[in-house]
């Protein structure tokens, strides 16, 4: 059981400066010890690096805000966690604002595609990330990432010749979602993306709706990676983010898709992103961040006997 810890030090996707600490306060707040008392190997990679790329000559688009230095990160993330999922650990990419995703799991499809099976992509989100630069209204680079990994157009240059895996828009599943722009929205729509909004959330439960994202991809014999915005959070947990959405997940509902998803032994790769340890309060955010990390992991309230699926 080995996890490969990545850290990816971005900020500029986002319109607050401060996501670059995440990758640190994740580690201060005791991720690592934290999953090898739960009995995997975990080996820290540090923090990618994007000094030497070299950068590339296609057209920035004019609503993507810091798009070349975007595409620096997104190039090298790529590449960097091709070779992680290639690896047969379980990468963990410690963001970071959520652009890091067009890297990470840009680099995770494309080795699921090659062992042939499907990727599906669980979006923990109060967000939906579904715009384009055509449809943003910020212009910042996290609102696009879902859209990107879905391969809607253009972003098209991004990864230079870094191979693109892109998912179909029915293996991306938003959960947790409260915050969508009127375009997004309509695109989402055409795209007849799956949605667990809040008040599908507060109708039917985290539980009855996880287990039918859990289904679905088991149905299909899929796997699964989790990108966890910490925005899905309420911001009464979890204040230290650019982007707090009133109306978030609780302490135990999210807990509880924690742990649902680990039972599944579907999970073989996570974002934790936009934790912004500028805003938080004396390192709550980032401690219960890693304290959900903790229950994806394994971590149990009382002993039940591991679940014959759960990931050796
Ligand atoms: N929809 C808004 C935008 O496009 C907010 C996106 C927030 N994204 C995030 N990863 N926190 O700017
Ligand atoms: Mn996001
Ligand atoms: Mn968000
Ligand atoms: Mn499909």
């Amino acid at each position: 059981k080995k996890i490969a810890i990545l850290g990816a030090p971005i900020d500029i996707g986002a319109s607050q400066r401060g996501t670059l600490m995440g990758p640190a306060a994740l580690r201060t707040a005791g991720l690592l010890t934290l999953l090898d008392g739960l009995g995997f190997e975990v080996n820290d990679y540090g923090d990618i690096a994007i000094g030497d790329v070299a950068d590339l000559a296609d057209p920035p688009p004019d609503t993507a805000r810091h798009y070349r230095e975007i595409q620096r990160w997104s190039r090298a993330l790529s590449a960097r966690s091709y070779e992680l999922a290639r690896s047969g650990a379980i990468p963990i990419y410690l963001g970071g604002d959520h652009t890091l995703s067009m890297g990470s799991v840009n680099g995770i499809a494309r080795h699921w595609h090659e062992s042939g099976r499907e990727l599906f992509v669980l979006w923990l989100d109060a967000h939906a990330d579904y715009n384009t630069p055509a449809t943003t209204i910020s212009g910042n680079m996290h609102g696009m990432s879902a859209a990107f990994l879905c391969g809607e157009p253009g972003l098209d240059g991004l990864l230079g010749g870094e191979p693109r895996a892109p998912i179909e828009p029915d293996q991306l599943e938003l959960f947790g979602t409260r915050s969508i722009d009127k375009l997004e929205k309509d695109l989402l729509r055409e795209r007849r993306i799956s949605v667990a909004d809040m008040r599908q959330i507060d109708e039917f439960g985290v539980g009855v709706l996880i287990r039918r994202v859990i289904d679905k991809v088991k149905a299909r014999g899929g796997v699964l990676h989790v990108s966890f915005d910490v925005d899905f959070l309420d911001p009464s947990l979890a204040p230290g983010v650019g982007t707090t959405v009133p109306g978030g997940a609780t302490y135990r509902e999210a807990h509880l898709v924690m742990e649902m998803l680990h039972d599944s032994g579907l999970v073989r790769s996570v974002d934790i992103v936009e934790l912004n340890p500028f805003l938080d309060e004396r390192g709550r955010t980032a401690r219960t961040a890693v304290e959900l990390i903790g229950s994806l992991f394994g971590q149990q309230i009382t002993d039940r006997p591991t679940p014959s699926n759960a990931i050796e």
